[in-house]
């Protein structure tokens, strides 16, 4: 052996619980297959009374996040304490002393990737990430190094747990929305601020990080069209049962000939497809290549040990790096910056649920239908549900052929400036995938 590469975690959260977890119970061995030694030295955090279960020496652990960033003994840095301050400036000034950097941190890197990656080239170390990722799922590694040769043509990903175990708890067990996200919270899996995952803005984090790595991108979350999930109510999620879909919140890439799309939004997918059958807190990227053509990643994207995984995976690969030499490799995840370009959302086609509640009188359907017409938009299908209950309005579903979104937002303006129509009309894309 010999050789020894000390590591230093900034953020004994649940993931650096794992982190320490991971390497006090499986180092030795995975240490014996590289024949080099790795050691977590410090372990900085605001709390270091709270008890964590591990049998830690106590001079390990500090309050003060510089006594890692400053010791010369630590070659690698472990940042887990998410959001963009403090994080940016520690992982800046490990960077800027030649260390390498291993993070969970999706806003930092959604935010600031470019600034960090420059940083970590220009100081020959490295910058490892993938546990901010889908945590288990080692899917940044697959497009860094399995398709690193092919071109990602599109990619749908179900990135945010949190949602998806609501969506799927409504669907299959009929409960409401709040209720449902009080058990994901009670469950562990949303973030502290639930608003993150609800609102797609974890999920568009995310994407910003794929599209960097599968596509070249270079596209902060603000850039995207971006939709939560807090509109969809116990009548969409029916409607959508019957008639053949499942609705998952999705963030979608595809590269076009007027250039690549990123959003995230709610969707309905046909039950067949593979994405339908992503359940719970689950996620999953389905992905075309150019040349290997379709493939689905499916696994854990959040909790302890699929993260401390993808954390500790990410810190034998740097330790081995600087160990075998050579310069930093973060040049490649330099995107071009201001020269992706990103196809407007009120450009992309797709076919839409619209759902209208009307008044039940001879001529409403007609009207409506004469909206649609004027913006250009087919209907594929209509279902009027049931006779007038609410005051006189009854739902109507409308199920269209493709359209623009700037036609579907014009038209559902008109549509819902009629006299005949009570409410806020409910629209939800449709990917058929
Ligand atoms: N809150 C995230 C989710 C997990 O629900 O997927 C961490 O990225």
């Amino acid at each position: 052996m010999g050789k020894e590469i000390n590591a230093g975690l900034i953020g004994f959260g649940t993931i650096g619980r794992g982190v320490a977890r991971l390497m006090l119970e499986r180092s030795g061995e995975f240490m014996q297959k590289k024949g080099f030694a790795l050691k977590l030295k410090r372990i900085a955090d605001l709390d270091v009374a709270a008890p964590r279960g591990l049998d830690l020496p106590k001079e390990m652990l500090t309050t003060d996040a510089q006594a890692v960033l400053n010791d010369p003994e630590i070659e690698v840095v472990i940042e887990l304490i998410g959001g963009l301050e403090p994080a940016r400036t520690f992982v800046l000034r490990a960077l800027e002393q030649g260390k390498s950097v291993v993070t969970a941190n999706k806003a930092l890197l959604a935010q600031f990737g470019d600034e960090l990656f420059r940083a970590a080239r220009e100081h020959g170390g490295e910058l490892a990430f993938e546990a901010s990722v889908c945590g288990g799922i080692p899917i940044l590694r697959v497009l860094r190094q399995g398709l690193f040769t092919d071109r990602i043509v599109s990619l749908y990903g179900i990135l945010n747990g949190t949602t998806n175990y609501i969506l799927t708890k409504m669907a299959e067990e009929g409960g409401r929305f709040e209720e449902v996200l009080r058990q994901a919270q009670d469950a562990g899996f949303a973030e502290a601020d639930p608003t993150m995952d609800v609102s797609g803005k974890d999920a568009a984090q995310k994407l910003a990080i794929l599209l960097r790595i599968g596509f070249g991108a270079s596209v902060t979350p603000e850039a995207m069209f971006v939709e939560g999930i807090e509109r969809i109510g116990r009548q969409d999620i029916e409607d959508a049962e019957e008639l053949g879909y499942a609705i998952k919140l999705l963030a979608i890439s595809k590269r076009t000939e007027r250039g690549i799309e990123a959003r995230v939004h709610p969707a309905m997918i046909p039950k067949g497809a593979l994405l339908a059958s992503i359940r719970d807190e689950f996620n999953a990227v389905e992905l075309v290549g150019d040349w290997v053509g379709p493939q689905v990643f499916y696994g854990r994207g959040a909790g302890e040990r699929p993260t401390a995984n993808a954390v500790v995976s990410d810190l034998v690969e740097l330790a081995e790096r600087r160990l075998e030499g050579g310069g930093s490799r973060a040049g490649e995840l330099l995107s071009e910056a201001g020269k992706t370009t990103l196809v407007p959302m009120e450009e992309v086609v797709l076919p839409y649920y619209v759902r209208m509640l009307a008044l039940d009188q001879p001529g409403v359907l007609g009207q409506i239908a004469e909206l649609l017409s004027e913006e250009g938009i087919s209907i594929a299908s209509v279902i009027q549900k049931g006779r007038a209950q609410f005051q006189g309005a009854v739902p109507v579903v409308i199920m269209t052929h493709e359209a623009t979104e700037a036609g579907m937002r014009r038209a559902i303006q008109r549509i819902d400036a009629l006299s005949v129509v009570r409410d806020r009309t409910q629209v939800i894309r449709v990917e058929e995938l």
